[in-house]
C-alpha cells in the first residue's frame, strides 16, 4: 500500500512515522508513506496556501490550486487515472466527514492507494470537496485544529491491519472492536498486586474455562459500557439473552 499525505505541517508526522509498526511495514516493504508540503505546489514568491473567504467572515479558507495540483503530481507519478476510485481513495479530514470506525479502517486497508489530504484554518474550499476529494473522514464530532492528527488516527488504524505488519505477539483477532466487543480484562504479573489479585480462573491452565470467562467479560463490558455496540456484535443466542439481562434501559 501506498499513502500520500498532503499537510502544511510534514514535521507533526516525524515522530509517529518512526514509531515501530510503521518502521516494519517499511522495512517489510508493506507500506510506503510519503508526506508531502502542500506550500510545495505554490507559484508566488510568498507561497500562499490560504486567503479570505468570498461572502466575508472569520479565518482563511485553504485555496484550491495547491491542493490540486500535489494531488495530480501524485496521480502522474503513480500513473494511476484522475479520480478513478477503484485505484486511489482521496481522502479529505474533517468533521464533516464520514465517522471513522475500525470497519472503515478495515475497508480502507484492502486499498493500493490512499492520498490524505490535512485541512486546516476554517475550512478547505469547496471546489477541493466537488471535484477532488472521493471520500471525506472525521474521526469524531469534535473540532481538532487541522486534520494533521486526524490523519495521523487513520494511517494508524488502517497499517496494523494490513497483513504481516504487527507481529504475532501483537494478534488484533482479539483486540476491542475486532468481533463488534469490547476486550476483555487483562492482567499480568504479579498475581497480588497490593491485595489486588488476578482472577483465580487465569491462573488455573483451564485454556477452555479461561476462553469461556474471557468471552463472558467480553460480552459484559460491551453492555454495560457500549450497548450501542451489541446490535451488531457477532452473538450467539444464548449470548444475545444474557446481553440483554445485562444491558438495562438506563444504559
Ligand atoms: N479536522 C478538524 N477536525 C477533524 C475531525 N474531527 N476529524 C477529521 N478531521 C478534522
Amino acid at each position: 500500500m501506498r499513502i500520500d499525505i498532503l499537510t502544511l505541517f510534514p514535521e507533526m508526522f516525524e515522530s509517529i512515522l518512526n514509531t515501530a509498526i510503521f518502521k516494519r511495514a517499511d522495512e517489510r516493504d508493506l507500506v510506503e508513506v510519503i508526506v508531502r508540503n502542500i506550500r510545495d505546489y505554490t507559484h508566488d514568491k510568498h507561497r500562499t496556501v490560504d486567503d479570505y473567504p468570498y461572502g466575508g467572515g472569520a479565518g482563511m479558507v485553504l485555496k484550491p490550486e495547491p491542493i490540486f495540483e500535489a494531488v495530480e503530481a501524485i496521480l502522474n507519478e503513480t500513473d494511476k487515472r484522475f479520480h478513478n476510485t477503484e485505484e486511489v481513495q482521496i481522502i479529505l479530514l474533517t468533521p464533516q466527514g464520514r465517522k471513522f470506525s475500525q470497519e472503515i479502517a478495515a475497508e480502507l486497508s484492502q486499498r493500493n492507494h490512499l492520498i490524505l489530504i490535512c485541512g486546516h484554518y476554517e475550512g478547505v474550499d469547496e471546489r477541493v470537496r466537488e471535484y477532488l476529494v472521493n471520500d471525506e473522514i472525521s474521526i469524531g464530532d469534535y473540532v481538532l485544529s487541522g486534520g494533521e492528527t486526524a490523519a495521523m488516527v487513520v494511517a494508524d488504524a488502517i497499517v496494523r491491519l494490513i497483513p504481516d505488519v504487527l507481529g504475532s505477539a501483537e494478534s488484533h483477532v482479539e483486540e476491542s472492536h475486532n468481533s463488534g466487543l469490547l476486550e476483555y480484562p487483562q492482567y499480568t504479573r504479579p498475581p497480588d498486586f497490593r491485595g489486588w489479585e488476578v482472577p483465580e480462573i487465569l491462573l488455573s491452565g483451564n485454556h477452555g474455562e479461561i476462553a469461556k470467562w474471557r468471552r463472558e467479560q467480553a460480552i459484559f463490558r460491551t453492555a454495560s459500557r457500549r450497548p450501542d455496540l451489541l446490535k451488531r456484535a457477532e452473538l450467539t443466542s444464548e449470548e444475545k439473552q444474557q446481553a440483554e439481562g445485562l444491558h438495562k434501559p438506563s444504559d
